[in-house]
């Protein structure tokens, strides 16, 4: 694959080889996108500072997230029907990311479920959860990833009530895709995600459908969401769901720093900066814009990492330079899966990799503990050199 050298050329492959309806669930922001575009916007405002001269031997993007040792600080985000990028989306996501050193997280609103995850691989993931109405399947749902030997709990605090994408209504997004006369014009064109969606059973939303009374057949998104996820979720629910997991627990969806410092008093291991990917508040701060402000909140007492926009190794470096201790990708290794399956999730991890690696050189650093605010130049610093007054 010469010609893939970029996050980029892994998105055009995708959006050509992907149905529209699934490619356009990905790749969206809600309403009028202004915070999913802010999220890769503010990145590029951001600069690196050039450094030369240095020892550039002996590097390493090795980190640890939670006390796991990973190769660099990038994990695969929870994405909700992953499975429907590519034939056994999430199997393929988590064998690449294992083979790769780094980790996954599986999402409730998968299609392939924990079970079919944890048969298919060899090593423990991590778990997204989704707190729903009912609250007896979601402590079974902590149950299962227990059983499954999951280490991480991700417990998603943004998304109780679903942000509109106006082209998942146009598109009619359902999982599977119903048959209408659009969907089967845009499939003939799809033909290899089709063959592969022939070849496995797994065409549902599969931790749920099977799993909770009365629910049988498949449905979309939107209406699991509205009809499912329990609006009530509030701080005091987080007790009980770390009682129940018992193990390391990170609260994703945090923008705040007061709601920072009302995430240390739960005592959980991690907080995740995040918007949902643009995809929840349109009109939110883009992540990298909240980050200094939670790490100057509480970054001396809980380990802070942050998702949304993340499309190169330059990105990781700026959020490493800016207190995070970790970064997700989701749309990133999407595109990639839906690419080409596991070796496409491989090639977005290996881009990363190799951007992180190259860039800390250039900025003269050979270790990520290094890394820091002298690493990037703010916005408002350039602003400044600019006008002659740096
Ligand atoms: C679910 O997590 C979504 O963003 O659609």
């Amino acid at each position: 694959m010469p010609d893939i050298t970029n996050i980029e050329d892994l998105r055009v492959l995708a959006e050509r080889r992907v149905p529209r309806m699934f490619y356009d669930y990905c790749d969206s922001g809600s309403w009028t996108e202004q915070t999913y575009r802010a999220n890769t916007d503010h990145f590029s405002k951001i600069g690196i500072r050039q450094r030369v001269a240095r020892n550039m031997e002996g590097r390493s993007t090795e980190i640890k997230m939670i006390g796991e040792t990973l190769k660099m600080p990038v994990v695969l985000a929870p994405v909700g029907s992953t499975g429907m990028q590519h034939a056994d989306g999430e199997i393929l996501a988590c064998r690449a990311a294992h083979k790769f050193g780094v980790q996954f997280t599986l999402s409730t609103m998968s299609v392939c479920s924990l079970e079919d995850v944890a048969d298919n691989v060899d090593n423990p993931f991590w778990f997204q959860l989704y707190v729903m109405r009912d609250r007896e399947f979601t402590g079974k749902l902590i149950d299962r990833a227990k059983a499954v030997g999951c280490t991480a709990l991700v417990l998603t605090l943004d998304l109780q009530i679903l942000g509109q994408r106006h082209k998942d209504i146009k598109n009619g997004l359902s999982v599977p895709p119903k048959p209408t006369l659009p969907v089967i014009l845009d499939l003939a064109t799809k033909w290899r995600w089709g063959l592969a969606m022939l070849k496995t059973q797994r065409r549902t939303f599969r931790n749920i459908v099977g799993h909770v009374d009365g629910v049988s057949n498949t449905a979309d998104l939107a209406m699991w969401a509205s009809e499912m996820f329990d609006p009530k979720l509030n701080w005091d629910d987080i007790a009980w769901i770390k009682e129940r997991w018992g193990g390391p627990v990170i609260l994703k969806g945090i923008l705040d720093p007061d709601d920072a410092e009302t995430a240390v008093k739960y005592g959980c291991e991690a907080l995740i900066v995040s918007n949902h990917g643009g995809r929840q508040l349109d009109g939110a701060l883009s992540t990298i814009e909240a980050l200094p402000g939670i790490v100057e909140a509480v970054g001396d007492k809980i380990e802070i990492h942050i998702d949304s926009g993340i499309r190169s190794g330059q990105d990781v470096l700026k959020c490493m330079a800016l207190g995070a201790q970790g970064t997700y990708i989701g749309r990133a290794f999407n595109y990639g899966l839906g690419a080409m399956g596991e070796e496409g999730v491989t090639k977005a991890l290996e881009i990363i990799h190799k951007e992180l690696d190259l860039s800390m050189a250039f900025s003269g650093e050979t270790q990520l503990s290094e890394v820091g605010a002298h690493t990037v130049i703010l916005p408002r610093e350039r602003a400044a050199m600019a006008l002659g007054e740096g």
